[in-house]
């Protein structure tokens, strides 16, 4: 009996990431509304974040779940209005014609992404918890992305928890929120201004060598534009293993979420970003 009841609960457990795909929100009429904001107590703390679903929302379809965090400063509110220096959720849902998104954007303790003692990585587990029990998400889709201290807490997501996000994009970061753990591979979509004054590109190219490395991709130094040139390049390395891309681009600028091509009236970081979150496919 005991050593049935063993190896079924090891099957289980290696067919988790296949039954899983699914959350248990899936077949359930919502409680949350959208766009809204809750809160959630971790460790002790309250914490607020906002989320916000399609109008035609359908509880039996599988959506993609997208954190979008703000920077030091920031709040999850201009994230949400599009103020401050951001588009509305970094220009993603703009972007999303299919409606194949649920976006999230937390508030930081501070106005940042410190997570001490892994309360923003707490944070994140909770809401992921939270949403999918309520919602109807697909667990192999889960992204995030930010700028600047929101960066910081998307390549902490990349270091800690590589294995239930399908994907980050790290916009003009340094590593401000750890990375405890950090040897997964995870898709890795970097961007950084050449002359950013506050954050320094050589930072972002470490980070993003990590995941050059934990994905298998052949390692090199990708081409940047000369400051004044007014164009960003994209590198799209090769030799990574399949499903696990990186993606750098860096650009003709300082330390910006909206960084834009001379000429250009919108900036390719939207762009880009839901480029390299839309090119993997829901089964
Ligand atoms: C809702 O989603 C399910 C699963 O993707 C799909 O089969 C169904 O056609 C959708 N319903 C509507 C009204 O779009
Ligand atoms: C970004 O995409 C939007 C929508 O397709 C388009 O209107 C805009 O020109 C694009 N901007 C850049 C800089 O590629």
């Amino acid at each position: 009996m005991m050593a049935w009841s063993v190896i079924l609960a090891v099957v289980a457990l290696c067919l988790q990431p296949i039954l899983a795909a699914s959350s248990s929100g899936c077949g359930k009429a919502p409680t949350l509304t959208s766009p809204n904001a809750y809160s959630l107590t971790i460790n002790g703390k309250s914490r607020q974040y906002f989320v916000k679903f399609p109008a035609n929302y359908n509880q039996t379809h599988p959506y993609k779940l997208i954190f979008t965090f703000h920077a030091l400063g920031g709040t999850a509110s201009q994230v949400v209005a599009g103020t401050g220096g951001y588009l509305p959720w970094y220009g993603l849902p703009a972007l999303d014609t299919g409606n194949t998104g649920i976006y999230i954007a937390p508030n930081g303790l501070n106005n940042g992404w410190a997570n001490p003692n892994g309360d923003d990585l707490a944070l994140t587990d909770a809401i992921i918890k939270t949403v999918e029990a309520d919602l109807c998400i697909d667990q192999a889709h889960r992204y995030s992305t930010g700028f600047s201290y929101g960066a910081g807490m998307s390549y902490s997501i990349a270091c800690s928890r590589a294995k239930d996000f399908r994907a980050v994009a790290v916009l003009s970061g340094a590593v401000l929120s750890g990375c405890t753990g950090g040897n997964d591979p995870i898709a890795y979509y970097g961007q950084h201004g050449v002359s950013d004054n506050v954050l320094p590109i050589a930072g972002d190219r470490t980070m993003r060598d990590r995941f050059v490395k934990n994905n298998g991709c052949t390692s090199q130094s990708p081409p940047e534009p000369a400051a004044g040139s007014g164009t960003h390049i994209k590198t799209q390395y090769s030799g990574c293993k399949s499903g696990y891309p990186v993606t750098w681009v860096a650009f003709d600028g300082d330390h910006t979420p909206q960084p834009k091509d001379k000429g250009q009236s919108t900036t390719f970081a939207a762009n880009e970003t839901w480029a390299f979150f839309s090119q993997f496919k829901q089964e």
